[in-house]
C-alpha cells in the first residue's frame, strides 16, 4: 500500500542557504523522515532528472552561476539517496546536454572539471550505498578527464545493483537516436542485418545503454516545462512533472512528493477504459 500524498504541499526549500557542496550526505535509510513506501509496480523503476535552475538560484542570490552547479552536488547525492530509499532501480540524471557546448567557455571548462571532481570525490560513497555508475553520451568532443573519470567509477562500480546512476554527459536524444541509425545502416551495409527487418526492438538495440528501460517519470526542476532533448525515445510514455524548486533546492523529500503523485496517475499506455456506466453493469462506472 502506498503512504498516502500529505494533505497540505510540503513547503519548498526555496530560499535554503548555499551548503558546502562537498559536505557528507544522510546516506539512504538515515533520514529523519520515513520514505514512503509503495506496493509493487506503484513507484517508478526509471525516473529521469533534468537539473535545471542552477545558473537562476545562484544568480538571484548575487552569486556566479557556477556556483549553483556547486550546490547541485548536494541536491544530487540527497536525491540519490532518496531514490534508493523509495526503490528507484533506474535514475538517469542530464548532466551535459550536445547542445551545452554553447555555453560561455568558462562555464563549460568550469562544469567539466567539475563533474571530474564530483565523481572522484563521491564514488567511493556511491559504491557504499550500492550505486552502478554509468554513463550514456557520445564520445567525440566530450573531454579525456570527464570519460577517464566516467569509466573509473563505472569500473569500479559495476558489480552493484542497488541504483543504476545514469549520467548523461555529452548527450543529446537526437544525436543517440542519429549514432543508433548509422550503426544500424553499418551493419546493413556490411550485409549482417536485412533492412526489411529493421524494427523498433533493432533501433532500441542500437541506443548507447541498450538495456536501460524506458523512463516512467521525467522531472524538470526551476519551472521550464520542456523535454529539452533529453531521452527522446525511452520517454515515450514517460510521466512528466516539472517542479518549481531549483535544481540546488532539490532534496530527497521532494523526491518523494513526485513519488508520491506518480503512484496516484493512471497510465494507459495507448490503451482505453469505458468510463461511462454500461446499463445493467452495475457499480457506478468509475
Ligand atoms: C542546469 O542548470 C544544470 C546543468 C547544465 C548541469 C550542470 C552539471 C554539472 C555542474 C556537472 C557536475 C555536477 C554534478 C552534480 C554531477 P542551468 O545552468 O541550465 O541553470 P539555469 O537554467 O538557471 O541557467
Amino acid at each position: 500500500m502506498m503512504t498516502p500524498a500529505p494533505s497540505q504541499p510540503r513547503p519548498t526549500p526555496m530560499d535554503r542557504a548555499p551548503r558546502d557542496p562537498a559536505a557528507p550526505v544522510a546516506g539512504p535509510g538515515q533520514w529523519s523522515a520515513p520514505a514512503p513506501r509503495f506496493a509493487p509496480g506503484e513507484a517508478p523503476a526509471h525516473v529521469a532528472l533534468i537539473m535545471d535552475g542552477n545558473g537562476r538560484w545562484a544568480n538571484q542570490r548575487g552569486l556566479a552561476r557556477t556556483e549553483g552547479h556547486r550546490a547541485g552536488e548536494y541536491a544530487l547525492m540527497d536525491t540519490i539517496a532518496g531514490a534508493i530509499d523509495a526503490g528507484v532501480r533506474h535514475l538517469s540524471v542530464y548532466t551535459f546536454s550536445t547542445e551545452n557546448w554553447r555555453r560561455s567557455p568558462a562555464e563549460v571548462r568550469f562544469i567539466m572539471g567539475y563533474a571530474t571532481d564530483v565523481l572522484a570525490r563521491r564514488t567511493a560513497q556511491l559504491d557504499e550505498w550500492g550505486v552502478h555508475v554509468r554513463w550514456s553520451g557520445r564520445r567525440p568532443r566530450l573531454w579525456k578527464s570527464v570519460i577517464g573519470a566516467l569509466e573509473r567509477a563505472e569500473e569500479r562500480t559495476r558489480g552493484n545493483s542497488v541504483l543504476d546512476l545514469v549520467m548523461c554527459v555529452n548527450y543529446g536524444g537526437r544525436a543517440e537516436l542519429a549514432d543508433a541509425a548509422r550503426s544500424i545502416a553499418a551493419e546493413a551495409a556490411a550485409g549482417r542485418l536485412d533492412p526489411a527487418r529493421v524494427g523498433e526492438r533493432t533501433v532500441a538495440r542500437h541506443l548507447y545503454l541498450p538495456d536501460l528501460p524506458d523512463v516512467d517519470l521525467m522531472i524538470r526542476t526551476s519551472g521550464e516545462q520542456r523535454i529539452s532533448n533529453y531521452l527522446l525515445w525511452q520517454m515515450a510514455y514517460a510521466e512528466m512533472m516539472f517542479s518549481p524548486v531549483p535544481w540546488p533546492a532539490f532534496d530527497r523529500e521532494a523526491l518523494w512528493d513526485c513519488l508520491l503523485e506518480y503512484a496516484g496517475r493512471e497510465r494507459r499506455f495507448g490503451g482505453a477504459e469505458e468510463l461511462v456506466a454500461r446499463p445493467g453493469a452495475g457499480g457506478d462506472g468509475s
